[in-house]
Formats: structure tokens, sequence, C-alpha cells
């Protein structure tokens, strides 16, 4: 059963969400050669903490692990949950996913967002276009009526006639009072199949798109997911309300016109 939000709930989503926006908004800019993943981390913490939010990253449970950071950042063929450390120094050429989860008055707001340190290969520049494009895409298939399945096989026919690798491992998802409710909204998948979308319904859409294939493996730590034949990867995302209006992305930074995909 996929939550539906009542009046109250869309309120504080909205809050949580436009929040995480904001967060991630006010680090893309520093994203330059010379700085690490801990600076990242450390914009990041202070600037959830100055909104009086929490961030839903830190201490999340998986396993017996609990994450140690604020923030996930990914590097290059890191695909994502990415551990900020003051030894990644970033290079002319990296491509950098900043995934910021945050709650706010009991609702969570997830987004994140690829940031090239320019010049970037036009190779890797094309992946980061077309993932970006692909969350557009999924966004205009959360339409009242249609099912899960139409987000997925939106995502994944955009990335695939790029030659792109799909990741399969891991997948968007319901959010709301928790980080992961249902659904599983996977970027991979037959149009028409799964839950019917009805409107209240409140959805992390990810796509992570690999430059090679869509296999993953997890690094020792426990957490940062790369791609087994280490090709860079990308990773969008955004929070969305489903209305009978059509999707309305909750998550858009606050420099963006108010947009309905
Ligand atoms: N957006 C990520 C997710 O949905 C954030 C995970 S937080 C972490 O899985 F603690 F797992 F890193
Ligand atoms: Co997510």
């Amino acid at each position: 059963m996929i939550p539906v939000k009542d009046k109250e709930g869309i309120l504080r989503m909205r809050a949580a969400c436009a929040m995480a926006a904001k967060v991630l908004d006010s680090l893309k800019p520093l994203v330059r050669p010379g700085i690490t993943t801990m600076d990242l981390e450390e914009a990041g913490r202070a600037e959830i903490a100055r909104l009086g939010a929490r961030s839903a990253c830190f201490g999340y449970q998986h396993g017996s692990r609990r994450y140690p950071a604020h923030t996930c950042i990914s590097v290059n063929e890191e695909v994502v949950h990415g551990i900020p450390s003051f030894k990644r120094i970033l290079r002319e050429g990296d491509i950098v996913s900043l995934d910021i989860v945050l709650e706010f008055n009991g609702y969570i707001g997830d987004n994140a967002y690829t940031v090239p340190v320019l010049p970037v290969a036009p190779k890797v520049q094309n992946l980061l276009r077309v993932t970006r494009e692909a969350l557009e895409l999924g966004i205009r298939a959360a339409q009242v009526g249609n099912r899960i399945g139409d987000i997925s096989n939106a995502i994944q026919s955009h990335c695939e006639v790029h030659g792109y690798g799909v990741v399969r491992d891991m997948v968007g998802h319901g959010v709301g009072v928790s980080m992961h409710e249902p659904p599983e909204i996977p970027n991979f998948g037959r149009r028409g199949s799964g839950e019917r979308i009805r409107p209240g319904m409140t959805f992390a859409i990810e796509p992570m798109v690999n430059l090679g294939g869509y296999a993953t493996r997890t690094l020792a730590d426990g957490w940062t997911v790369v791609s087994s034949d280490r090709s860079p990867s990308a990773h969008f995302e955004h929070t969305v309300l489903t209305t009978e209006k059509g999707p309305e992305i909750l998550t858009l930074p606050p420099s963006a016109p108010v947009a309905k995909a």
C-alpha cells in the first residue's frame, strides 16, 4: 500500500523538501578544484542546522552500520552513498553527486544533483545531461492514473538508447515520514506494471546511471557504491507530489522558476 498524504502531510512535505532543495542548491557553487568532499559535508551540515532541520543520513542504519556523515558525496565511479573525506580532493574533470536528505517537522525531503568540475570530458557531460533528462521524463510519467512502471520505463528507455547502464541495485522510493516508504520505484521496468498512481503520493525519483555497465559493488567501508567497471556514474533526484493537475516537484531549488513537469 502506497501512503497517501493528507493536507497537513503535504504542507509538511513542502516545508521539508524546500529545505532539502535549499541545502543542495547552496552546495553546488562550492564544487571546484582543490576543495575536499569533507568541505561539502561541513557546509551541508551547517546549512541543515541553520534551517533547524536534521540530516536523515547521519546515523541512518543499514544492517549493523550507521552512516557517519550528514551528506552523501559520490565522486566519478561512486554511484551513491559516498562518505565525505578530508582526503578526497576534487580535480578538473571530476563529477560530484551531492545527495541531501533531511527531516523537518516529522517529514523528509530527498534530492540529489551531479555537479561537473569543469571542464569534463564530453562523454561525461552527455551522461549528466541524459540522466537529468531521464529524471524529467520519469517525473512527467508520474501522472495520476499511470502506474509506477510507467515512471521506471520512461527513465530506462531514455538512458538505454544512449547505451548507458541503468543501475538496478538501488531504486527510487516513496518518501514521507520515513526516508524509504512504499513503493520501490526502479529505474527500469515495464510500462503499465506496478501500482496505480493516486493523488497525494510523494515519490523520490532518482535515476542512477553509469557510463558503462549497470553492475555495482559496495566498497569495504560498507557504504560507498561504485560501478563495477569503475565507469563514471550520474545521479539526479527530486521529491515529487502527485496531483490531479500533474506531478509537482517539491525540491525545486529556490532560484528556479516554479515549473510543472
Ligand atoms: N538518498 C539516499 C537513499 O535514498 C540517502 C541515503 S542516506 C544514507 O538511499 F545514510 F544511507 F547514506
Ligand atoms: Co532517495
